[in-house]
């Protein structure tokens, strides 16, 4: 099992497989994803900041979609839709874009409060 550490937000264990953004959905980290996982949005946009190699490399289709992403980072830039945990036994540390939050609170108004609030903290 890999440990997917959002930074502000805590971590969980992720097995071969899981997504970052399936990852962001048990631990309740707040990861925006308007078109459901489907490659075509770019609202899952995060930034892997280490860990990388624990994760499956990108594809034509993510990187097509990455350039509609707001801040890309070269060489950190992923869709939380699209990466997923190739091997287990390490860390992979993940910022939540900008972007990703702001969708993730728009679609969850009622939780706006304690996420920004957490934010501040961070
Ligand atoms: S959720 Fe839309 S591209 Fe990942």
């Amino acid at each position: 099992m890999a440990t997917i550490r959002f930074k502000g937000y805590g971590e969980t264990k992720a097995s071969p497989g899981t997504t970052i953004l399936e990852a962001a959905r048990e631990l309740g980290a707040p990861e925006g994803s308007d078109c459901g996982g489907c490659c075509s949005c770019s609202t899952c946009h995060v930034y892997v900041l280490s860990g990388s190699e624990l994760l499956s490399k990108r594809d034509d289709d993510e990187l097509d979609i990455l350039e509609l992403a707001d801040d890309v980072r070269d060489g950190q830039s992923r869709l939380g839709c699209q990466a997923q945990v190739q091997k287990g036994d390490g860390i992979i540390e993940v910022e939540i874009s900008k972007e990703s939050f702001e969708t993730f609170l728009s679609d969850n108004p009622s939780l706006r409060a304690k996420f920004t609030a957490n934010a501040q903290k961070t």
